[in-house]
């Protein structure tokens, strides 16, 4: 079977685009987007996500204001500087660059975060207005799964979906995107019985799983779209997912790859999300 490549890096570069040409609109009207980026430590991979999310910024016109905090920072300081960032009316956005070190609790500089400035849609809040229906940011990545898929012409109305992972940032934000899209979907974990058998079913499957060429051509469907959240380095140091890519393409009819998939499409709808919130934060009650 012929299969299509869904490109990543061409569709968010689309995004990007398009972000910035509604930047620069809403600049015309004085209105600049900006964006808080703040990161606690020097992680490497932390680092790299970090600069390619400023970078973009740049790109679309979006001003970044960076807080780099030593990682001994205290959570009552970074609590404190993100009080700071909800009560600046000249920030659109506060992004805090996970994993936090081990002495600051996650969810509680989550939950600090203003939901009206919540453009990494982590908020238990924003994953409540995703679940029942009503307007608030959407986390990134499953963002950018439903783009790939509209933009790649996939139909997802009345199709079978199947996600595997439950994470709060990936899985379960995905699995309610594809079924506020009409889908019909479900949700795989480690605890699934007879996964190869549910997999088998599906039209649209969603690997999040987190183990490096997990899904081979036996899980999936002949004609089936196939999305990779996965991104791992192999023993040679190249980049891979956790689908196996040559054996399952041939059976597919959508796939996307590791790199230049699902990827480049996290910090587009970043952006897209900074954009979204000049409205946003005048809708959300
Ligand atoms: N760490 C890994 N991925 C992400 C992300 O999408 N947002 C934030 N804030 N931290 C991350």
């Amino acid at each position: 079977m012929s299969y299509q490549i869904i490109d990543g890096k061409a569709i968010s570069g689309q995004i990007k685009e398009e972000c910035r040409i509604k930047a620069e609109q809403y600049r015309e009207q004085g209105i600049e987007i900006t964006l808080a980026v703040v990161q606690v430590g020097s992680d490497p991979a932390s680092s790299v996500y970090v600069r390619n999310k400023k970078r973009a910024c740049e790109e679309c016109g979006i001003k970044s204001l960076s807080f780099e905090l030593p990682i001994e920072t205290t959570e009552k300081e970074l609590l404190t500087l993100i009080e700071k960032l909800n009560a600046d009316t000249s920030v659109n956005g506060i992004l805090v660059q996970l994993p936090l070190p081990e002495q600051i609790d996650e969810d509680k500089v989550i939950q600090a975060i203003d939901m009206k400035k919540d453009v990494d849609g982590f908020h238990p809040m924003s994953a409540g207005a995703l679940c029942t229906g009503q307007k608030g940011f959407v986390s990134c990545t499953p963002a950018g799964i439903i783009e790939l898929l509209k933009r790649s012409g996939i139909e997802i109305a009345g199709k079978e979906c199947v996600v595997i992972g439950r994470s709060n940032i990936v899985g379960k934000p995905a699995a309610l995107l594809l079924l506020r899209e009409n889908g019909t979907v479900t949700v795989c974990h480690s605890r699934t019985k007879n996964l190869k058998e549910i997999t088998r079913r599906a039209d649209i499957l969603v690997a999040a799983i987190g183990k490096p060429k997990f899904i081979t051509a036996d899980y999936v469907k002949e004609g089936a779209a196939v999305i990779d959240v996965g991104i791992h380095r192999n023993e040679n140091g190249k980049l891979c997912g956790d689908v196996d890519f040559d054996s399952v393409a041939p059976k597919c009819s959508a796939i996307t790859p590791v790199p230049g998939g699902v990827g480049p499409m996290t910090i587009a709808m970043l952006m897209s999300n900074c954009i979204a919130s000049v409205d946003l934060s005048r809708e959300i009650c």
